[in-house]
């Protein structure tokens, strides 16, 4: 089984898929972070991080896992490396390539092969699994996102800058020439605006229910 999740920066898509996969037992795979991972992996080696075909190299040449829910590269656990401003500031750039996206989609249908799994990231119900059991689109407006950015960093960035941040993604997320965000024909769209976490679960919980009663 694939459940599938789309949706912009700060939707809260990690933090419910995370806590679907335990109340549905499911692995659970964040996307984001494999991009994340390469952005590390080249910064790392103080290259410039916007010469693609560098970037590419270093995607070849590393080895991306997950082991106990962690994201690895060459076996080395990187998962607190991954939300620094710096790779925040890159990401994006990076996982514009679609040379730099068929690696990371290849990785992820590697580890979804066999397994039942939840997913989430911004092409995950179009392109990575268009034939995924159960697909949703997660939507919040850019301030209520970024309001919840601030109240979990009080010490970083200001509210003004954060949302500025949000809205520049969101605009590189949806005009990505491949991988770009978009809505699957046939996902469900919740918008978490003024939702809980629980109650956004609970809101899949129901349609994954309604849909397999089918
Ligand atoms: O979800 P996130 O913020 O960790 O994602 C990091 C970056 O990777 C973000 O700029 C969008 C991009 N991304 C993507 O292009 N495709 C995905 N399936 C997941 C993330």
């Amino acid at each position: 089984m694939v459940v599938a999740i789309d949706g912009p920066a700060g939707v809260g898509k990690s933090t419910i898929a995370a806590l679907l996969a335990e109340k549905l037992n499911l692995y659970y795979l964040n996307s984001g972070s494999f991009y994340r991972a390469i952005t590390y992996a080249h910064q790392l080696k103080n290259e410039d991080i916007l010469n693609k075909d560098a970037v590419l190299e270093t995607a070849k040449n590393i080895k991306i896992s997950v082991k106990n829910s962690k994201v690895c590269v060459d076996g080395i656990d990187v998962e607190d490396k991954l939300h620094t401003l710096d790779v925040d500031k890159y990401v994006s750039q990076v996982s514009v390539d679609p040379r730099v996206r068929d690696i990371v989609n290849s990785i992820i249908k590697n580890i979804a092969e066999g397994i039942d799994i939840i997913a989430e990231g911004r092409d995950i119900t179009t392109v990575v699994f268009p034939n995924a059991d159960f697909k949703f689109y997660f939507d919040a407006n850019a301030e209520i996102r970024a309001k919840r950015r601030y109240i979990q960093h009080p010490d970083g960035q200001d509210f003004e800058t954060i949302l500025s941040e949000i809205k520049k993604r969101d605009k590189n997320d949806k005009e990505k020439p491949v991988g770009s965000l978009k809505i699957a024909n046939d996902a469900i769209i919740i918008d978490t605006s003024y939702l809980t976490i629980p109650q956004v679960c609970e809101k899949v919980i129901k349609a994954i229910k309604a849909q397999d009663m089918r």
